[in-house]
Parts: C-alpha cells; sequence; structure tokens
C-alpha cells in the first residue's frame, strides 16, 4: 500500500479525508486497512454511501475480492453483511438517503465509518451522520473524487480542517498499484485536454465557468516545486480580518516565488501588530502592502509609531485603481496582476496550500458600464466559499504596487538605518514614553 495511506492504520484522528482523482487507490487502501483492522480486534464498521439501492451498489464486492485475494479464510461472507469468526469485527453496507433519524441510531455504536464517494454526499445526510458516529475514539473515513469546489462534505470538512481531521490528496502517479493502462489513459488525457484532466485525473473541482477571475488549472500549475529561493525582495501582503471569523493572513512573496503563506484567527489589533514586527525583524521585507478598510487602519497606526512607516504600505480595496481605465477598483486590479502573474513565464510558484486553491478559484469577475474588470461582491463570494477568500486577498496585496528587483534591502527607513537601528529607534521611544 502507498505510504500516503499509512495515517489509515496508524493515526488517530476523528475524520481521515482523501481526495483525489481516479485510480489513486483509494477505495483498494481503505478496504484493506478495514480488513486488517478488523482481523486485530472486533469492530463495527460501515460502509456508508448517498445512495445504495442494491448490496451490488456498495463496497461489498471489493472487500470480498480483497479477502479472497489475501485468503483471509477467518472472514466469513454473507450477502448484505461481512463477519470475522475470530474477533467478531461485522462490515454493514447502507445508503444514507435511505436513513431517517429512527435508523439511523442503529449506526450509534459504529467504529469506523467509511463514506465512500462522498462528494454525492448532502449536506443534510451529513449533519444527520456525523453526531451518531459517538462512540469514544470512533472514526470516520472519507473517500472522495472532487466534483464541484463546494461539494457539501468538502466544505464542512476538508476546506477548512481542524487538528482532529487528516487531509489527504492521491492521485494515480501515487499509486504504486496504477495499471499500466490507466496511466496511458492519464497521460494521454494530459496532452489533449488539460482542463478534463485536472479533474479526472488530479481530483480538481470541474473546470469553473469562464466567469471566474482565476483559473484552477493556473494555480495547480504554481503548486509543482521548482525553486527554492529567489533573490527578488521580500514583499509581504497582509489581509487583516475584520470579523470574528475572518482570518489575519500574511502572504510572502518574493518575485515569481510566493514561499509562505499563514493565517491567524482572533487576534486584536495589538496582536497583529506584534506579528508584522516579528516578520519584519526576521524576514526584512522590503515592504508590507496591508488592507486599511477596516481594522488594518488600527495595526497600521501601531505599526507606524514603532517607527516602520518607511516599510509599510495602507492600502484600501476600493480605492481608485492605479490604471483607472480598466479596473474598477484597486482590488480589482490587485487581483488581476495575481492573475497575469501565474499565466507569466517563466512559471511561478506558490505553497501547496488547498485553502489559497479555493480562494484563488472562487472569485467571480464582472465588468462595470465602463467595461472595466470588477470583481464579485465579498458577500456572495463569502456564500459561496463558507468564508472570505482571505489567503488570496492576501496575495493580492503583494502586487498593490510594483517593487523594482533591488535584491535584499540593507537599509530602512529614509534609506539611513538599519534594521538593528531601526529597532532600536523603537524601543528608546518606548522607554522615553514613560516620562
Ligand atoms: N493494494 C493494491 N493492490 C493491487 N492493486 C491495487 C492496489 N491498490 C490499487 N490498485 C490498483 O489501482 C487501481 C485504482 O485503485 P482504486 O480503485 O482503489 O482507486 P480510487 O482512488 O478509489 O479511484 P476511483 O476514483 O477510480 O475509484 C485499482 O483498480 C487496482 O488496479
Ligand atoms: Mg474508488
Amino acid at each position: 500500500m502507498a505510504r500516503v495511506f499509512a495515517p489509515l492504520m496508524t493515526e488517530k484522528k476523528r475524520i481521515k479525508f482523501y481526495y483525489g482523482g481516479r485510480a489513486g487507490g483509494k477505495s483498494y487502501a481503505f478496504a484493506d486497512s478495514l480488513l486488517f483492522l478488523g482481523r486485530q480486534k472486533k469492530l463495527f464498521i460501515a460502509c456508508l454511501r448517498e445512495i445504495q439501492e442494491s448490496i451490488r451498489d456498495s463496497v461489498h464486492k471489493l472487500l470480498c475480492d480483497r479477502i479472497s485475494f489475501y485468503s483471509l479464510g477467518d472472514y466469513k461472507i454473507y450477502e448484505t453483511r461481512i463477519e470475522n469468526t475470530i474477533t467478531g469485527t461485522k462490515f454493514i453496507f447502507k445508503g444514507l438517503r435511505d436513513q431517517d433519524s429512527q435508523k439511523i441510531k442503529s449506526l450509534e455504536g459504529v467504529d469506523i465509518a467509511w463514506i465512500e464517494e462522498a462528494q454525492t454526499i448532502s449536506k443534510k445526510s451529513w449533519e444527520i451522520l456525523e453526531p451518531t458516529i459517538r462512540k469514544d475514539g470512533s472514526e470516520i473515513w472519507i473517500s472522495m473524487n472532487r466534483e464541484e469546489e463546494n461539494d457539501p462534505l468538502w466544505m464542512a470538512v476538508a476546506a477548512n480542517p481542524d487538528e482532529r481531521t487528516l487531509v489527504r490528496c492521491v492521485n494515480y502517479y501515487d499509486n504504486p498499484f496504477c495499471p499500466e493502462e490507466i496511466k496511458y489513459q492519464a497521460e494521454k488525457c494530459r496532452k489533449n485536454s488539460p482542463d478534463d484532466y485536472a479533474h479526472i485525473w488530479l481530483g480538481a473541482p470541474v473546470v469553473q465557468s469562464n466567469t471566474r477571475l482565476i483559473s484552477g488549472i493556473d494555480v495547480r500549475r504554481a503548486f509543482e516545486a521548482k525553486m527554492n529561493g529567489s533573490t527578488s525582495p521580500l514583499i509581504i501582503g497582509l489581509d487583516i480580518a475584520r470579523f470574528g471569523d475572518d482570518a489575519t493572513s500574511f502572504c510572502f512573496r518574493k518575485g515569481r516565488w510566493c514561499c509562505r503563506i499563514e493565517s491567524y484567527y482572533k487576534q486584536d489589533n495589538v496582536g497583529v501588530a506584534n506579528l508584522a514586527t516579528r516578520f519584519i525583524k526576521e524576514c526584512r521585507p522590503y515592504r508590507i502592502f496591508m488592507d486599511i478598510g477596516g481594522q488594518g487602519a488600527g495595526v497600521y497606526d501601531i505599526l507606524r509609531d514603532r517607527g516602520f512607516g518607511e516599510i509599510i504600505r495602507g492600502i484600501y480595496f476600493g480605492e481608485k485603481a492605479v490604471n483607472e481605465e480598466r479596473y474598477f477598483n484597486r482590488r480589482a486590479e490587485m487581483w488581476d496582476s495575481v492573475n497575469q502573474w501565474l499565466k507569466s513565464q517563466p512559471p511561478v510558484q506558490l505553497p501547496v496550500d488547498e485553502e489559497l486553491f479555493n480562494d484563488l478559484t472562487s472569485v467571480n469577475k464582472k465588468y462595470d458600464r465602463k467595461g472595466r474588470l470588477q470583481m464579485e461582491e465579498k458577500d456572495e463570494v463569502k456564500k459561496r466559499l463558507g468564508r472570505s477568500p482571505d489567503k488570496g486577498d492576501a496575495l493580492a496585496l503583494t502586487f498593490a504596487e510594483p517593487v523594482y528587483d533591488r535584491g535584499e534591502p540593507k537599509l530602512y527607513g529614509n534609506g539611513k538605518v538599519s534594521i538593528e537601528e531601526m529597532f532600536a529607534l523603537a524601543a528608546g521611544e518606548k522607554d522615553n514614553s514613560g516620562w
């Protein structure tokens, strides 16, 4: 079994979420892992899908095939269930759509629930199931080939995974047992139809309509590793949370290389200013572009008061674009810069980050009466994404103004002080302030 599946057997996680394209080895790995675990101790395992008209729709046959492949004589196969005669492990097979609040109670003792073809699971089914799997130490294993960007289970579980959730992407090239014929088909598709390839073989959600500003294919391409350094000046984009649920995101970019993107929750203005101060000291950015439309103004003031006025620049997303003829506002201009950057040659690089992927590919474009590029209202994006595209905004902010390649900055402020002096100055001011 591919190493990527090892956590199925070894890690304690409430949810194990595997997604990817065709022939990644998900179904086989789940089946094998469950059969082996079920031989070690008594487990009650429910194999679930949204619709199961007959047992033939289920993974019953796959489990039987694997039992016979490994000659596991301790498993006894019945028409609608499988049992281990030594440990007492039992597999059952159910369609979630047939369950109501009464019937689902039969699943309360489940140790492991395997949800197969999870892209078809409805929000309602998930809301009924999740609290039902309530036994101490119980786990939910999910295998999915993504269909749309907002597949309900993707949004509920994987888009913003918590610490009890393991999310892994597996594709055919991760599968050591992938048949040659399948590899051939995948490669052929890659050459002839990149959009289909991304969806079918890489597990990307279906190609978005051309109303999306940024194409998922461009983002996936940027996820491929190509470089591990750049001499371009470091620019930080800082998107500051406006409301409780939003994240404050820092994005670090050096020319073609966006090397790091980080989000922080529930930080007040001083907390964000402290993070920015730490990054200035450690990473020595040439500029920090920050959104000062909402809360950001307060953070900006604190940083200026600490002596970083020459490094930070405040940006209003809603302000006039630099190129007013082409863009409705600054935000549209910056996001289009991201779009063009992603398409540029030589290719660029982003850190692999599914949240960033979703942020970048969820935003629709439109045009105002003057034909200028405009972005849809944040509320619309929020509805689709379930949150604000904070990481996308942080990346966009790194494009607020062109920064010319002058290498690593040595002097800050008015061009006369080193960063050490700047910190000393800021500390000195603080000491005096008590008097
Ligand atoms: N442990 C294994 N031993 C032998 N062959 C395997 C194993 N795992 C995967 N394969 C081969 O790889 C193929 C794809 O695996 P699998 O069906 O598990 O992928 P999947 O990720 O569930 O893909 P799909 O989206 O097509 O359902 C299988 O048909 C089988 O030929
Ligand atoms: Mg499968």
